[in-house]
């Protein structure tokens, strides 16, 4: 279809060269307020107001360097520009078909007082639901080389709450159980961290564009009062950068609930630049299958051996069962050499272009084309970056050559285990987080589009929207997926999607691999859900890949749970959050892009629930048949998970259905338009 011209007004309301103190711009529809102002001696900070109520009390702006004085005091607002906009742009692929960018900028101009007057912009936008600012370093002779030791921006959260969050600098990087505590017992956190106060407003901060710079952890100081903390570099600064440049946007979202935060995460993607990469059409959304979940349940293996996985006869039945179910996508791990002996600590040895001699790659790949399916391809790095780089560009051609238009890549290592090159061919150590990995992710990126391969990175950096800017950046893990399912240690609780909803999904899209309906992890051990959750997360838990990921002979004995699987799609025209609690519940609907169908998820903590959700999202006048995959009435995560009953009825806009959720249960449903 050929895209709308689409809506766009961008206009200068106002600018002063001699700025009144305080600065201030307010949302469009006037509700929330940021208000900078210089105090004490000079001090740079800012405030947001909802309704005239502090949100955010006075903050901190400014950096510590490492080699001049600090950017902190002194300051006065030289110049303030304001600016409306108000556009609207379309997506290649994801949770919604069209974003609406509307907001009011400020600009403030920070001079320094004294012999140095050195000069710093803060940017401003604030929206209806969210803010979102950066500083921007102007081209200036006495501030050219920045080397900056820490970031000083505060968050200083003006009401009691409960905060929602995982530790920052621990060694598992993002893979932690969520913390909920109150926002005073908050330590040392990773963004997205959400907050819903005493009075049930619902805040999350995070930060968008992380390009060349570190990931902002967020420490809490004192109170409520949170401040940036850069992920660590190797030594020295923390981010080295030529001026001019821009920081990321460190982002606030406020609203007046759970589904309405969801729904403001918008602004992740509204603040990062535009599609760099032109048609990118040549990435379809797709369900994948993988010589995958058999190496987590340990029957199976990556390296060599009686128990090696990725055999072309083993490939092979994957491929048949993708092609005969419609999944495009088959990943095979532990086709490459490098993974026999310790691979966790040995990222030195592996191979991107050698595959093991019992794996025929070229016959594989193209068995595979001639059955409509794909391979999707792997790098494991065991967080040995110097060596990947070493091979990056040839292992990329290797996939061109075959197809292999998709790439799962892997940095297991302790957090601060990066091993980077260095010029003379020595390596050190960096964190998954800092400057150097924020450009490692991009050089895979832009590598991986410049032959028309997506990128699906495992132990990666933060999600901070860059699929806008990089399309093929499609998906990525950074949270407990389904793979501590099969390992116990433990395994994920049955509010763990309810809460991913509110925290990681507000960043962007998760590879969670779901839809094990057997229930089962290594040994028999219990999945904490029913199957008609596994279902819903599909809906619930957003990625245009979504992995089929049970074993084929699984799926085998589930055929009927199994058809929503098949037909559920991955890419989506709109998304409506119906009802939701952090850490409780959630149900979402999501409009398939390429036809009139609906879709709906919906998940439980281990409360059992009965949830109201109305259809007025349906267009009005259609009918549908609702195919129900709901919990059975004895369904319950412990006892009986795979209790389900599946049912057919018609439905329209005027419906409203009530949802009965087990513990740990769920409910996915099928909208098909009637002519
Ligand atoms: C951890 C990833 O999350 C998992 O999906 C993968 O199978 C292993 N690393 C091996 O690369
Ligand atoms: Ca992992």
């Amino acid at each position: 279809m050929i895209a709308r011209l689409l809506t766009l007004t961008a206009a200068l309301l106002s600018t002063s060269a001699l700025a009144q103190t305080p600065a201030k711009v307010s949302s469009p529809d006037g509700r929330l307020t940021v208000i900078v102002e210089t105090s004490g001696e000079g001090r740079p900070d800012y405030q947001v107001l909802r309704d005239g109520k502090p949100v955010i009390g006075q903050s901190r702006l400014g950096f510590l360097l490492t080699d001049a004085t600090k950017l902190e005091r002194y300051f006065t607002i030289s110049d303030v520009q304001i600016r409306a906009a108000d556009t609207t742009w379309e997506q290649p692929w994801g949770e919604s078909r069209y974003v609406r960018d509307h907001h009011n900028e400020m600009r403030v101009r920070l001079t320094e007082g004294g012999e140095l007057k050195r000069q710093l912009d803060v940017v401003f936008r604030v929206y209806n639901d969210a803010v979102g600012f950066r500083y921007e370093f102007p081209d200036q002779p006495q501030l050219r080389q920045v080397n900056i030791s820490e970031e000083l921006t505060e968050f200083n959260v003006a009401e009691p709450g409960t905060a929602w969050w995982i530790p920052a600098g621990e060694w598992n990087r993002y893979e932690y159980l969520y913390n909920k505590t109150p926002l005073a017992e908050v330590s040392q956190a990773h963004t997205p961290i959400t907050v819903k106060t005493d009075s049930g407003l619902h805040i999350a901060f995070h930060e968008a564009a992380l390009v060349d710079y570190s990931s902002m952890w967020l420490r809490r100081v004192e109170g409520r009062r949170l401040k940036a903390e850069l992920s660590p570099g190797s030594g020295g600064p923390k981010v080295s950068r030529t001026a001019p440049f821009n920081t990321p946007w460190r982002t606030i979202q406020i609203a007046a609930d759970a589904p309405a935060l969801y729904q403001s995460s918008n602004v992740i993607l509204n603040l990062n630049e535009p599609n760099k990469l032109g048609d990118v059409s040549w990435f379809k959304p797709h369900k994948y299958v993988g010589v995958w979940w058999g190496m987590h349940l340990d029957t199976e293996s990556w390296g060599s051996g009686p128990k090696h996985g990725a055999t072309t006869a083993n490939t092979k039945k994957y491929i048949d069962f993708a092609a005969k179910n419609g999944f495009r996508g088959v990943l095979v791990e532990g086709w490459n050499e490098g993974w026999d002996g310790d691979w966790y600590n040995n990222g030195a040895v592996f191979s991107f272009t050698k595959p093991y001699p019992d794996f025929d790659i070229e016959w594989l790949t193209n068995y595979a084309r001639k059955k409509g399916v794909r391979l999707i391809g792997h790098h494991e790095t065991s967080g040995h970056v110097a060596n990947y780089e070493s091979q990056l560009g040839a292992a990329f051609d290797l996939y061109q050559k075959l197809g292999i238009d998709a790439v799962k890549t892997g940095y297991v290592a302790d957090a601060g285990g990066i091993k980077a090159p260095n010029a003379d061919g020595t390596t050190r150590q960096e964190w998954h987080d800092g400057q150097f990995m924020s450009n490692h992710h991009l050089r895979v990126v832009t590598e991986a589009a410049k032959r028309h391969i997506a990128v699906n990175p495992h132990e990666p950096i933060k999600d901070t929207g860059l699929r806008r800017t990089y399309p093929n950046w499609v998906s990525r893990e950074g949270a407990r997926g389904m793979e501590y399912n099969a390992w116990g240690a433990p395994p994920n609780p049955p509010e763990h999607e309810a809460e991913l909803v509110f925290t990681r999904m507000l960043s962007g899209p998760f590879d969670f691999t779901p839809g094990v309906l057997s229930l089962e992890g290594r040994g028999g051990l219990p999945l904490e859900s029913t199957v008609a959750k596994q279902l819903a997360n599909y809906v619930v838990l957003y990625s245009p890949i979504q992995m089929v990921a049970d074993l084929p002979e699984n799926y085998a004995k589930n055929m009927k749970p199994f058809q929503f699987i098949k037909d559920v799609p991955t890419d989506w025209a709109e998304t409506k959050v119906l009802n939701g609690e952090i850490g409780d519940y959630v149900t979402i609907a999501r409009k398939d892009r390429n036809s009139e169908n609906w879709y709906l998820g919906a998940v439980s903590d281990e409360q059992a629930r009965t949830l109201s959700a109305s259809l007025s999202f349906l267009t009005p006048g259609k009918r549908y048949r609702a195919e129900i995959y709901r919990d059975g009435p004895d369904a319950d995560w412990k006892t009986n998970g795979k209790s389900i009953v599946i049912e057919k009825k018609n439905v329209t806009s005027a419906d409203t259905l009530t949802l009965n959720l087990a513990p740990g249960g769920g409910q996915a449903i099928r909208f098909v338009a009637l002519r």
